[in-house]
């Protein structure tokens, strides 16, 4: 009998590409998935480092774990993402229920981990990804694709550059190759993946350097393949010739995420961002120029170490400004070992928490409005899955709105036309047009 794997992944996207591919890797080891950690032979947390509450998330999850452990001594336990790469020995020292850690870059030796126990968060030269066996089938039609690793910006903030390590391209040819064997098991939509996924500068196949937009015009000649994505974005790698693909490129959806973390050039400068809101909000402005109606959405930072309250106005101006589709907004959590922990003054949590819930209130607005103004269209809509009620499909408008109304089981998989006729709190619905 195949041995039991559960994987519970935390973070990123990036985490959620690689739990598959760990899948596949001990899938060639006899292993199958399972969605139930109590008849599991082995379990990995796949972690995320950026904040405090996510790293403590995991010590709480291990604590759970541990009877399972104790009833069934012969389990193992692994910590597997950036915690992993982070902490890997103080994991093993505060939890002893735990065999074994492995870091981001570790993970095509992650059988040897299984078998021995351990920590390996060493960052090795070679592509992980070259050594790793395939990920199990989709059945899905939507997938991450990795294409970038690492970032090399070390904003004063940020955990990504010392737990993912430094800024790595995987070659074009492999990627496309991946793609298209994504488009053949009926993946319709990928969505490219990197840290700094705009950043990319993979080995083309005849030598010399590909830009991403090089890579997504590739992409998009795959026949099967019918939406691309990217992400995360940032500022300072938006090639001109990234701003233009998204003019030709009809594949290219209309929608991209462009973290900004404040509006206050004083605070840029001290996160080492290395652009001001000014530049920015003109970018936007040539983006909005090569494609008209493409949403924006973005990420933000408040109570950064010093945010004076005039400084978080700046932010609160610049998100009003840019008129989001949506955005993300936490909390600065001050993470050991970056710049910022030891700079400035901490802001109190009860100011963060007030700015919090300000910058809510203008992007929940935005948000609102922008779903709100779907209403009366007629939109592609990429069906998913079956719907929780009887007869209804889910998927996604172009702009990642949850689209439900009633279809045939049979159109998951294709990008059908549907008239939407309500904006609810999550999702839009609508009628399938005839
Ligand atoms: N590479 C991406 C973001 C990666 S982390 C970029 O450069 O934009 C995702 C988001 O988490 C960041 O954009 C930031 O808004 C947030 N984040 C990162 N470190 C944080 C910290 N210490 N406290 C609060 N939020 C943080
Ligand atoms: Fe972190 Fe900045 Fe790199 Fe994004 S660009 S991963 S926020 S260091
Ligand atoms: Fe978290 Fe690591 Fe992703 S810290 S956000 S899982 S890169």
């Amino acid at each position: 009998m195949a041995k039991k794997l559960f994987v519970k992944t935390y973070g990123c996207q990036m985490n959620v590409y690689d739990s598959e591919r760990m899948l596949g890797v001990m899938a060639a080891e006899g292993y199958e998935a399972t969605d139930r950690a109590e008849e599991a032979d082995l379990i990995l947390l796949n972690t995320c480092h950026i904040r405090e509450k996510a790293a403590e998330k995991v010590y709480s999850e291990l604590g759970r774990l541990k009877p399972l452990k104790e009833a069934r001594p012969d389990l193992k336990i692994g910590v597997a993402g950036c915690v992993a790469q982070a902490e890997g020995e103080e994991i093993l020292r505060r939890q002893p229920a735990v065999d074994f850690a492995v870091g981001p870059q570790a993970y095509h030796r992650l059988p040897a981990l299984v078998a021995k126990g351990g920590v390996d968060t060493e960052f090795p030269l070679e592509d992980k990804f070259l050594k790793m066996p395939a990920a199990p089938r989709r059945r899905a039609p939507t997938a991450f694709l990795t294409v970038q690793e690492g970032c090399d910006k070390f904003c004063a903030f940020c955990v990504v550059p010392y737990t993912r390590g430094a800024e790595v391209s995987r070659p074009a040819a492999r990627l496309l190759g991946e793609a298209r064997a994504l488009a053949e098991q009926g993946v319709r939509e990928i969505t490219l993946l990197g840290q700094n996924v705009n950043a990319y500068h993979g080995e083309g196949p005849e030598g010399g350097d590909w830009s991403l937009a090089r890579l997504l015009r590739e992409l998009a000649g795959i026949e099967g393949i019918e939406r691309l994505r990217y992400t995360t974005s940032h500022p300072n790698d938006m090639s001109d010739d990234l701003i233009a693909a998204h003019g030709e490129l009809e594949k290219l959806m209309p929608y991209l995420h462009l973290p900004v973390q404040s509006g206050s050039d004083r605070v840029l400068k001290a996160m080492n961002r290395r652009h001001r809101a000014d530049d920015y909000l003109r970018l936007i402005e040539r983006i909005r120029a090569a494609r008209p109606d493409i949403a924006l959405s973005g990420d933000f930072i408040v109570g950064f170490p010093g945010e004076t309250e005039a400084e978080f106005a700046d932010t609160l101006a610049l998100a009003e400004a840019v008129g989001y589709g949506s955005a993300f907004t936490f909390k600065y959590s001050s993470r050991p070992g970056t710049p910022a922990a030891g700079a400035g003054e901490q802001v109190p949590e009860a100011v963060k928490d007030e700015r919090l819930a300000r910058l809510n209130a203008v992007i929940w607005r935005d948000q609102k409005a922008f779903q709100q103004s779907m209403v009366g269209r007629r939109l592609p809509v990429l069906v998913e899955k079956a719907g929780r009620m009887e007869g209804q499909m889910v998927g996604k408008s172009p702009w990642l709105h949850a689209v439900h109304f009633q279809a045939a089981p049979e159109t998951a998989g294709q990008v059908v036309e549907v008239d939407v006729v309500e904006s609810g709190p999550n999702s839009l619905s609508g009628r399938l047009a005839a």
